[in-house]
């Protein structure tokens, strides 16, 4: 038996050598870290269990059969994040440059089904060279395998990934397909097709940085929905995420504890509406001062910023908050902004994460760039998000709320739970001066003096819309608040909704406009 042991661990201390010595300091000269260094600073600390550790590849071609390596170029199993249980698989770039094979991909997907079963969430830490080019079509068919259960997967249980390397071709269909993607500055790269068959087809000359870095997704595509400098602050907030979300669609989002004897007063909000109704301000200072411990992980932080999403506690239950920023393009909706939050109250809404709106929001971008690009197509997902959403939804109109954009933006009329205002809301079919302007053409064009005269009907159109008690005597509005008991009524809001149950009509699947 003795000896029967010192094999296994003789095979144990070269698995996870990976690649070996060489390829570990390669590793490490190029800034990144290892599989396995990475996953033990992802998980607590001793609670990982490896899964498939000697699996090897099988193929023959090109002389591969001479190295075949355990683990074949990723590591699986399951660990706690913060006690909580989850599915991870790390690629080991040591490996074959952490290629796709056939066995790669069988470790993949052996770890997904386990968490589809055990219902719990899925983490994957992404550096490949993508499908091994040694095993041609097989290594596609794994990377099908694998879509197919990120698909299967989706609104069952949470799925993350991590780009830390190169991650090219149709490799990018699995991260892209899972909820979030989290990138490295300088060291991961996400593309279609590279800069050299960039440069062939469309004679574009352009660096792997600028074509799939970090910067390029989180800011221009919106592909990454997280970037940071370093991949340990990667790791570091991957937990926090974590943290945010349920383990599966039956779950509900861990609870924190909140001190509820706090009177949750914040003074400080009744002065951030500036005075002049078309003077700028950041919608993140109410978004900090509301949540708990002014805590709140923003997503997409530099992608389509007229939008702000993100998470937070609201009384120690996880939030997911979505509000216009004046501050950017006057937090009015255009098609980035739009697909921006509709994703993200897909996520909350398929997760039990109710969801906060704070609205200021002038209405939809103008312009032919934004009706030729599709805004009709791309702010109905907003729309349709909204109103699909049944977790528990409320609103607070902070200033504008204008045009179809009042509705949108998770309305009394879409299931909005509860909706509240500030007695800064401006609840209207348009601003004023384009309203004034079309309803009361002639008697401007033919006034004495028409400066004048849309003076006088500018200030009668404000008395008599720019407020939200309309709304409020229909009952659109279900209480006009003070700014600073705001935090003291989402408290409340968000405890009685606790037990809120909504049914869509049964169907196969509704027909979101894609
Ligand atoms: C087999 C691979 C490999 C691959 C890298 N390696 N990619 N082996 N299949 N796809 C191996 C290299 O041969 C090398 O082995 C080791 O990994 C490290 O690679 P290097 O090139 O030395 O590293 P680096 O200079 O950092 O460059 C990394 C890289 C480059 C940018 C990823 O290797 C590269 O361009 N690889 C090919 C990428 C690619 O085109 N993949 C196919 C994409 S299409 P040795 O033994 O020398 O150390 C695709 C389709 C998916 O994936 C379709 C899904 C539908």
């Amino acid at each position: 038996m003795k000896d029967k042991i010192e094999q296994l661990k003789k095979l144990r201390k070269d698995a996870l050598l990976g690649g070996g010595k060489n390829k570990i300091d390669q590793q490490h000269e190029k800034g990144k870290l290892t599989a396995r260094e990475r996953i033990e600073l992802l998980v607590d600390d001793g609670s990982f269990q490896e899964i498939d550790m000697l699996v090897k590849h099988r193929s023959t071609d090109f002389g591969i059969d001479k190295n075949r390596i355990s683990g074949d170029g990723v590591i699986t199993g399951y660990a706690t994040i913060n006690k909580r249980p989850i599915a991870i698989f790390s690629q080991d770039f040591t490996v074959f440059g952490g290629s796709l094979s056939e066995t790669h991909a069988e470790k993949i997907c052996k770890i997904m089904d386990m968490a589809l079963k055990l219902g719990i969430p899925i983490i994957g830490l992404n550096d490949s060279g993508g499908a091994r080019i040694q095993e041609g079509v097989v290594s596609l068919g794994g990377y099908a395998e694998i879509f197919l259960r990120n698909t299967l997967a989706s609104g069952v249980v949470p799925q993350v990934s991590a780009v830390l390397g190169p991650c090219a071709g149709g490799a990018v269909y699995s991260p892209a397909i899972t909820d979030f993607i989290f990138m490295v500055k300088g060291t991961s790269h996400m593309f279609v097709t590279g800069p050299n068959v960039v440069k062939t087809v469309t004679h574009e000359e352009v660096s792997f940085e600028d074509l799939g870095g970090a910067e390029a997704h989180s800011s221009k595509s919106g592909v990454a929905h997280f970037v940071f400098d370093s991949e340990v602050e990667v790791l570091e907030n991957i937990k926090k995420l974590i943290e945010y979300i349920p383990l599966n669609w039956k779950d509900l989002p861990p609870e924190h504890n909140y001190d509820f004897s706090n009177d949750a007063i914040i003074p400080k909000l009744d002065t951030i509406i500036p005075d002049n109704p078309n003077k700028p301000y950041d919608m993140k200072e109410i978004i900090n001062l509301i949540v708990d411990n002014n805590e709140f992980l923003e997503v997409h932080e530099n992608y389509a910023q007229n939008i702000i999403i993100g998470f937070g506690r609201i009384g120690g239950q996880s939030v997911g908050v979505i509000a216009n920023q004046p501050s950017v393009l006057a937090g009015v909706l255009d098609i980035n902004s739009s697909v921006k939050g509709a994703r993200f109250i897909r996520f909350c809404d398929a997760f039990n994460i109710p969801l906060l709106v704070l609205e200021d929001v002038p209405g939809f971008l103008p312009g032919t760039e934004q009706e030729w690009n599709g805004i009709i197509r791309h702010g109905s997902k907003l729309l349709f998000a909204f109103c699909e959403a049944t977790v528990p939804k409320v609103t607070v109109i902070t200033r504008k709320a204008y045009g179809g954009a009042y509705d949108v933006m998770n309305s009394k009329h879409i299931r909005g739970d509860f909706n509240f205002a500030w007695p800064s809301a401006e609840i209207a079919v348009m601003g004023p001066k384009g309203a004034v302007e079309i309803i009361f053409k002639k008697e401007i064009a033919n006034a004495k003096n028409p400066t004048e005269k849309l003076e006088q009907l500018l200030k009668e159109y404000l008395e008599k819309f720019a407020n939200p008690y309309i709304a409020a005597e229909r009952g659109y509005i279900d209480e006009v608040i003070i700014p600073q008991e705001t935090k003291q009524r989402l408290i409340s809001a968000f405890q009685i909704l606790k037990t809120k149950v909504d049914l869509n009509p049964r169907k196969k699947h509704s027909n979101i406009p894609l």
